[in-house]
């Protein structure tokens, strides 16, 4: 099978309603907190992608039992204290950030030492940040050219508990950190700049100890040392970072309408939502539910007939993190001009998306300035490409691909975008629900 996709038309206006695969983020923390667990604990609608798969062969080398069958995952813990810690362990955490900083964090008592690696993507990413803070606990670390993979976990048996400040919105540093206390004695703080908080909900959900106090931009998180984790049921809902691509695409196409039942809409993942509405975007969130503390709703949007630019308020940056590459995509079709600021995390990604977002951009056309850690972007309602774009040596980012696809189904002109296989990582099905709305 090639491993290029070629695209030469626009996408016919559609109205679908569509189910999506399971959300990343919480697929991997239900993985990993649930091998922690005493019992068996089963999850329904787990995504089944390479970051997940990943997280799954890294437990399951810690001596955990995990089955898959029929879309159900079974992980059979043996409790806090469970892993099968031996001499010369490698976890491969692949591309997954979030499976290689949570799994650093539950290993910091590791009586031997532990190498963690990944793909090319994921060693050229910022490791440093998370083992700083769990070197604190008493582990000790050995980091390539002292800031990435592969690294060495050497854990101890005096840890003690720590205060920790999280100035980047990085959910990954402070769940990093909130799994490296449940470990410890005693009460370790964390000041965290607000980012996503599923790790605290499914902690709140499981009642472990952990106490939330919400301030305007951070929230000071307590976390004490945890003795016994219940089985984790759970029906993974819908992950809002797929579903923004089919939601961008509906925005991009006239005269088409789209409803993604069952998504995630944590009031922490919604920056794309409160973005589009500023831009003029009809889009309702309906069937609200809580479920385990997570709030789910069916998304319903429609393509406006009008997009206006945006000046982005930066509090929506860590909301909005992993949907910027085709919210620029949007901003390309608004009238007038938009910007983003505060944005250098955007570089510390699977790839650097800002370097990216505005490549792609310029690629199609449009007039781009960019910084180091922000983008104008010069909008064009009336945009059609009629030119050949290639896409290709972007670190396999499965987040450019798939909006590289979005743009040559939005805008036209003839896109060879290289690295299918890229999908896997978050999303293996993506191109199959695009040709579900291509078909009539
Ligand atoms: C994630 C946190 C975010 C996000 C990533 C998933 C998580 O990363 O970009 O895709 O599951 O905690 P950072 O913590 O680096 O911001």
């Amino acid at each position: 099978m090639p491993n290029k996709i070629i695209l030469k038309k626009k996408i016919p206006n559609f109205y679908k309603k569509i189910t999506i695969p399971g959300d990343k983020s919480i697929s991997i923390r239900w993985v990993l907190i649930s091998s922690l667990a005493t019992g068996v604990s089963k999850a329904k609608n787990l995504l089944m992608s390479e970051d997940v798969l990943a997280s799954i062969q890294a437990i399951r080398k810690l001596g955990i039992k995990a089955e898959v069958k029929n879309n159900v995952c079974k992980i059979y813990g043996k409790g806090i204290t469970g892993y099968k810690y031996r001499k010369n362990l490698i976890i491969n955490s692949q591309n997954s950030g979030t499976l290689g900083r949570l799994i650093t964090g539950i290993l910091i008592d590791t009586p031997f030492p532990i190498k963690i690696i990944g793909d090319k993507s994921l060693s050229k990413r910022d490791f440093k940040r998370i083992t700083k803070p769990l070197g604190k606990f008493g582990a000790s670390f050995q980091l390539k050219n002292n800031y990435n993979l592969p690294l060495t976990i050497k854990g101890s048996k005096k840890l003690r508990p720590i205060k920790f400040f999280e100035n980047k919105g990085s959910a990954q540093c402070k769940s990093s950190v909130i799994l490296g206390g449940i470990k410890v004695d005693g009460k370790t703080v964390i000041k965290a700049r607000k980012s996503r908080n599923h790790t605290e909900l499914l902690f709140k959900y499981l009642k472990l100890p952990i106490r939330v106090k919400k301030n305007k931009n951070f929230d000071l998180i307590e976390i004490n040392k945890v003795n016994k984790i219940s089985p984790i049921n759970y029906n993974i809902p819908s992950d809002i970072s797929s579903a923004a691509f089919f939601i961008a695409l509906t925005v991009l196409t006239k005269k088409s309408r789209l409803i993604v039942k069952n998504v995630n809409v944590n009031p922490t993942r919604t920056g794309i939502i409160t973005i589009l509405r500023k831009m003029g975007v009809k889009i309702f969130l309906i069937n609200k539910k809580i479920y385990k503390g997570e709030t789910i709703a069916d998304i319903s949007v429609k393509s406006p007939k009008k997009l206006r630019s945006i000046n982005c308020p930066s509090k929506l940056n860590s909301e909005a993190i992993d949907e910027f590459l085709i919210i620029f995509l949007i901003a390309a079709k608004a009238k007038g001009v938009s910007f983003f600021k505060n944005l250098g995390e955007l570089n510390k990604k699977e790839s650097p998306r800002l370097k990216w977002g505005s490549k792609i951009l310029k690629m199609m056309g449009i007039k781009v300035i960019a910084t180091r850690n922000s983008i104008k972007i010069f909008g064009n309602p009336n945009l059609k490409i009629q030119k050949k774009i290639v896409i290709q040596k972007y670190l396999k980012d499965h987040r450019v691909f798939m909006s590289s696809v979005i743009a040559g189904l939005s805008f036209g002109g003839e896109w060879h975008i290289h690295n299918k296989e890229a999908i896997k990582t978050s999303f293996p099905s993506f191109l199959k629900i695009i040709n579900i709305l291509k078909k009539q």
